[in-house]
């Protein structure tokens, strides 16, 4: 993990590097509807209140859950008493991306959504929001974690998220499985879990199994620490991708065939 110093250097430079945010020279009609419509979309949809409102009770709960350690090698090694505040405070994704998220969701109607990294379950219910009529899956480890988000989708009344338990190394390639046999495929998938370069890549390599054209492709803090920043520029290389938007916190990539020349931007948010 790079160091506050090192991240707020890397923040200036994209900061400076990145186009300005409002569409200006963007030819891609496609980015340009996505800068314009999706990510300057400024109006205060419902639902989010009722989630930050959920976010700031977890802020101040003093409940100490105990929780795996998916450290070295992504293996249940270890457990962790931590206060629902703390990893609320730290783990979670911050509002103004859990809006884009529901944004991204409410403008291209995905069916079937994935989430790697449940935690309480703050960005999956932006995902259900965004589109109550997909099937939502979001997979996470931690047991007494999982008991909290269930709850939180329960307070919001939402019907459409599976939750997997375990961990992603099992889950994954299993659901994956399942998708092949029903021919399903994911439209929209969030990886926020297990933050380094090999399991990074694995389950991008994995998932290319059951991604289509249309399938948008979001991994979390590219720009966290070296493995990741690695992890992001090798998957910019994969030849099916043929788009890809670095908003420095996050890095999105499409599939898209329209995209005859492939096209990486940088996007200021
Ligand atoms: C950054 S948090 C997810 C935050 C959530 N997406 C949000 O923004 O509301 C990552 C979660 O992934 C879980 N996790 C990390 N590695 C995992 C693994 N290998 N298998 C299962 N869960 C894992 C952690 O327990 C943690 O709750």
């Amino acid at each position: 993990m790079f160091s506050k110093t090192q991240l707020a250097k890397k923040y200036i430079r994209y900061y400076f590097n990145s186009s300005n945010g409002k569409g200006h020279g963007i030819h891609s009609p496609f980015v340009f509807d996505f800068i314009t419509k999706i990510l300057n979309d400024k109006n205060k949809y419902a639902c989010y209140d009722k989630i930050e409102s959920l976010r700031n009770k977890l802020l101040s709960d003093e409940t100490i859950l105990e929780i795996e350690d998916f450290g070295a090698g992504s293996r249940v090694n270890a457990t962790n008493k931590r206060k629902v505040s703390a990893v609320a405070k730290s783990a979670l994704k911050q509002k103004k991306f859990g809006r884009l998220l529901f944004r991204l969701v409410q403008y291209y109607q995905p069916k079937n959504i994935l989430e790697l990294g449940a935690c309480f379950g703050i960005t999956t219910s932006y995902l259900s929001f965004g589109n109550q009529t997909a099937q939502v899956f979001t997979m996470e480890g931690a047991k007494q974690i999982t008991k909290v988000a269930k709850t939180n989708f329960e307070k919001l009344g939402l019907n459409n998220i599976k939750l997997i338990e375990g961990n992603f190394d099992n889950t994954l390639p299993s659901f994956i499985q399942q998708l092949k046999q029903q021919n399903l495929q994911l439209d929209f998938i969030f990886i926020d879990g297990n933050h380094r370069y090999e399991p990074t890549v694995r389950y991008f390599n994995d998932l290319l199994q059951v991604v289509n054209d249309n399938t948008i492709l979001i991994f979390d803090d590219i720009h966290w620490s070296e493995e990741m920043e690695r992890a992001w520029k090798e998957i910019l290389l994969n030849e099916r991708i043929t788009l890809s938007i670095d908003l420095f916190f996050i890095g999105i990539v499409f599939f898209r065939k329209e995209n005859k020349v492939k096209q990486d931007f940088i996007i200021r948010f």
